[in-house]
């Protein structure tokens, strides 16, 4: 555990009878900071929450918060806040009475009570729906309740799984920008899952990327997005050339191709799409794919190294589909992999 560790997992193995799902997790988290846990389905990330949470016990290691050891303690004396994809809210209640809830159930009353329930709705932007029914609420404002009612708690640790993946695409980069506003402006410690790299990128300020039960990197957004340790992890956030390098060779479905120069500690390299150099380079493809993105085109290439996908500016002259290209991979754009898992 570091020092300036406010919540440690700490060799956290969590298990479901015989199934492993979580192994000899190390983590420290920052108080303040917003993490995201990414990862494909079925890699742990809810099972470490639930964890944290209390809701379920370590079959090894433990969990400390703010410096006292939790692993043992019940779930409502842990101070630690959960907002789930399915919101859960009572629906026969109005917004105030779900916000208040656990606020009642800890005894509080009168004045007190409404005052802390109108703070926690004026900051998710919800101070005029106090009266309404939670079924008359649209998903995005639903998620503001439920975001609401677990900030009213004071929670020194909230925990949010998928909070957003119910929401339409506009509503949840609505909710994203929201969420990032009240953590930064209540300073609460945010642990956030999605299995949206997007949204790791966009929200947090370090992301660990996990895989079967264990981490595979660490890292603030720049440097998952731009240098990912791992062949899993660059394919996770959208490098689509991805090859590994033995004995000083580029490993290419159509054989090996020596590297222009010596990478003694590279297990792979990676390119993004457009990290492809088209139309010019001492590889020639033929074109098989082209789909217009926008600002830019997207090309799927028939190349001596196997399907390429690369993506240049729209404003290029279009490259006609079966025409022949030529197009370099410089080792100079490439993600250097530190390990080819
Ligand atoms: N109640 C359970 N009983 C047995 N195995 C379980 C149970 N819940 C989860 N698992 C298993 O534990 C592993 C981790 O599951 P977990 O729910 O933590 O994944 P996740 O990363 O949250 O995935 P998703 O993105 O799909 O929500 C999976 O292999 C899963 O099948
Ligand atoms: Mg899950």
């Amino acid at each position: 555990m570091s020092d300036t560790s406010y919540l440690s997992l700490d060799k956290l193995t969590l298990s479901y009878g015989k199934t492993v799902a979580v192994r000899d997790l190390d983590l420290d988290i920052r108080k303040g900071e917003l993490l995201a846990l990414l990862g494909p389905s079925g890699c742990g990330k809810t099972t470490t929450m639930r964890s944290i949470a209390g809701l379920m016990m370590p079959t090894g290691g433990h969990i400390r918060l703010d410096g006292v050891d939790i692993t043992r303690v019940a779930a409502n004396r842990r101070a630690v806040g959960l907002v789930f994809q399915s919101y859960a809210l009572f629906p026969h209640l109005s917004v105030f009475e779900n916000v208040a809830f656990g606020l009642k159930l800890k005894g509080l009353r009168g004045a007190e009570l409404d005052r802390k329930v109108d703070a926690g709705l004026k900051s998710v932007g919800l101070a005029d729906f106090s009266a309404r029914r939670t079924p008359e609420l649209s998903g995005g404002q639903q998620q503001r309740v439920a975001l609401a009612r677990a900030m009213v708690m004071e929670p020194k640790v909230l925990l949010l799984d998928e909070p957003l993946s119910n929401l339409d695409a506009r509503l949840r980069l609505e909710m994203r920008t929201e969420l990032q506003r009240v953590q930064k402006e209540s300073g609460v410690t945010m642990i956030f899952v999605t299995h949206d790299q997007i949204e790791a990128l966009a929200l947090a300020d370090r992301i660990v990327v996990m895989k079967s039960g264990a981490i595979e990197q660490i890292g603030a957004p720049e440097e998952i997005y731009n240098h990912p340790a791992s062949r899993f992890v660059a394919d996770f956030v959208g490098f689509e050339n991805i090859f590994e390098i033995r004995n000083g060779n580029l490993m290419t479905p159509k054989g090996e191709v020596v590297l222009p120069q010596a990478m003694p500690h590279a297990a792979g390299l990676a390119w993004r799409p457009r990290a492809v150099a088209l139309g010019t380079g001492p590889w020639s493809a033929k074109v098989r794919g082209i789909s217009f993105a926008g600002g830019t085109r997207e090309y799927v290439l028939d190349t001596p190294l196997g399907v390429i996908k690369a993506e240049v500016d729209a404003a290029l002259p279009a490259h006609a589909i079966d025409t022949d290209v030529v197009f370099d991979l410089p080792v100079e754009n490439a993600a250097v992999l530190k390990r080819f898992g």
